[in-house]
Order: C-alpha cells, then structure tokens, then sequence
C-alpha cells in the first residue's frame, strides 16, 4: 500500500519537476519518500537552494512559508494547509509592535516558527540550532526581544547570559515531556545519554546531557561513542534516528511527545498535491515579504 503510493509519486514527482523536503518529524513513510529530511534550519537552506520548480513541503505551514520567502520563484505546496503550528499561532504581528512600543531600541530575533508577519516586524529569525549564535551576533549595548518561544528564549538566556525580553509562547507537544519522565527512562537504561529539544521545559532541559535541535540530535548520536539514547523531543525523529544507527537504540522519553500537526501529511495527500498543484503556500504582500526575507536571509549568514 504504502510502496505502492511511494512508487506514484515518485513518478509524479518526476514528471513535474518537483523535489520533496520532509521535517524529522514527519510520518516515517513520508521521511522514507523524501529527497532531503532536516530540521528547520537544514530545511531553509536546502529551500533557499532549490531549482526544482515545484517543492513539496512536507512539514507545518510556517515551514512552507519560510521556503516561499526564500524561493518566491518556486511553487511551494503544502500537502495539507492545515498543517499549522501552534506556537506560531501564539503571537501576532499586532502584540509584537506592541512589545516593541515598550521597548525602544530592542532588537527582535524571532524563531523560525513564527508567521510572515511577526518576521517582517523582526531585524533576524533564528532555529533551534542557530538560536545562541544569532543572539550573540546582535549589539551587546542594546536590549533583545525574543518571540515567540519562551522555552528556547530561557535556553538562550542561560547559554549567552543576555537578559532577553521573552514572549510566553510554548510548543504544546515539547510541554508534555516530563522531567520525571526523563528520570524513569534514565532509571529504565542506565547507560543512555539523555538528549532533549530546547523548546522542553527547563527541568528537561536541565536533566539532559545535551540539548540540540533535531539536526544536531542526528549528528550527536551518529558521532558518539554512546550506544544509547533517550531522545525528549517529537516521536517522529526516531524513524531517522534508528534508520542512521542500526547499532544504536533510542528510547523515546515519552510515547506522548507526539505533533498532531506534523501527522496531518499523509501518502495520500502528497500524491493529490502534486496531481492537483495545490495547496500552494505563497506570501501575498510584497512589503511583507520582503521585510520577512530579510530576517531570514540574516540569519542565515550565521554559521551554527
Ligand atoms: P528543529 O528545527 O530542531 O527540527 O525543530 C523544529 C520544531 O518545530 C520543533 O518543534
Ligand atoms: Fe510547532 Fe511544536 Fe509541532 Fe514543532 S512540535 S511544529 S513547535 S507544535
């Protein structure tokens, strides 16, 4: 079933010029068909790079929406539109000029996810995995404002010792992940390294041995030495994890850790996107976009 529909739309795929990226957590058949798998970072490079006319963007929207800021020439689809992400829906570009009103002179980094909007009202965006040096790059003498996550945000705060304005957004997945979750698998495997995302709590945070975004999760386990691993971050990651290391085991911190988001992209709907050429994700406002370019295209002249 699932090879069947893998096979048409490879073909279709083929016939139309299209490249198909997928987010690590993506549903495992959806990692197994793509062209390239990545984390938010990894993804807007390989976006930005594209010359493919048609990219599938298998992930959430402001993952699609970031690939069309980046590759307006492109026809960026998005198999299920829906597919949105809660925390960027958490603060609009309204609450953030507001921010800013209290806070003249502050420069705003934004986390990827995030709308078009609320980067278009930012000087840089920042990833996961990019998140402390782009902190560090800004003006020492000037006050940050960092949106939407408060979780990364106090993550960068430790790691750079910048006071930072922080916006009290969450991940509703990256909440669920329980420090005493973290202790009964650490109890459970013993010889495990703990590695957590910085959109967990800070007890998880502080109870893992490393804290990394998706991608750095990948290439840590792939390089170290360990042969165990308790991954506190979305469940779809382990697909790739175990596939890259099949003499290594990773235990998921929590089974509930799960984006009912990132589960919305289906066989299914990636065959009828490329058929139909919709839905197609694309920023309409041309000052809007160019603002939010911007942010982007800052961000990623920092190495991480
Ligand atoms: P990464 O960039 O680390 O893959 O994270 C993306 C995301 O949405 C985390 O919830
Ligand atoms: Fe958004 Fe969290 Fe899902 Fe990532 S895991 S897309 S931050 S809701």
């Amino acid at each position: 079933m699932h090879a069947d529909l893998s096979q048409q739309i490879r073909q279709q795929a083929a016939a139309c010029r299209a490249i198909i990226l997928a987010h690590n957590y993506q549903p495992d058949e959806i990692q197994a068909l793509a062209d390239f798998t990545g984390d938010s970072l990894e993804l807007s490079r390989k976006a930005a790079q594209v010359d493919a006319e048609i990219i599938v963007f298998c992930g959430v929207y402001f993952m699609a929406e970031t690939a069309a800021l980046l590759n307006p020439t492109r026809t960026i689809l998005l198999p299920d539109i829906a597919a949105g992400c809660p925390m960027a829906n958490m603060l609009d570009a309204e609450q953030l000029r507001q921010l800013k009103g209290l806070h003249p002179g502050a420069q705003v980094v934004c986390y990827v996810n995030s709308t078009a909007e609320v980067k278009a009202e930012s000087d840089i965006c920042c990833t996961s995995a990019n998140a402390v040096p782009v902190v560090q790059s800004l003006d020492p003498q000037r006050p940050v404002i960092f949106v939407p996550d408060q979780h990364l945000g106090h993550f960068v705060q430790e790691r750079t010792g910048r006071p930072l304005i922080i916006w009290p957004g969450y991940c509703p997945t990256h909440v669920r992940i329980q420090a005493r979750e973290v202790a009964a698998a650490r109890a459970a495997h013993p010889g495990a390294l703990v590695l957590a995302h910085p959109e967990c709590s800070q007890p998880v945070r502080h109870a893992a041995d490393q804290v990394l975004s998706t991608g750095q999760m990948c290439r840590y386990a792939a390089g170290a030495s360990t042969s165990e691993f308790i991954i506190a971050t979305e469940v779809g990651l382990l697909y790739r994890l175990r596939k890259e290391n099949p003499g290594k085991r990773f235990y998921p911190a929590t089974s509930r850790a799960l984006c009912p988001n990132m589960k919305k992209i289906t066989l299914e709907k990636v065959l009828l996107a490329l058929q139909r050429r919709a839905p197609v994700v694309a920023i309409l406002d041309a000052g809007i976009q160019a603002r939010a370019r911007q942010a982007l295209e800052r961000m990623l002249t920092i190495s991480a």
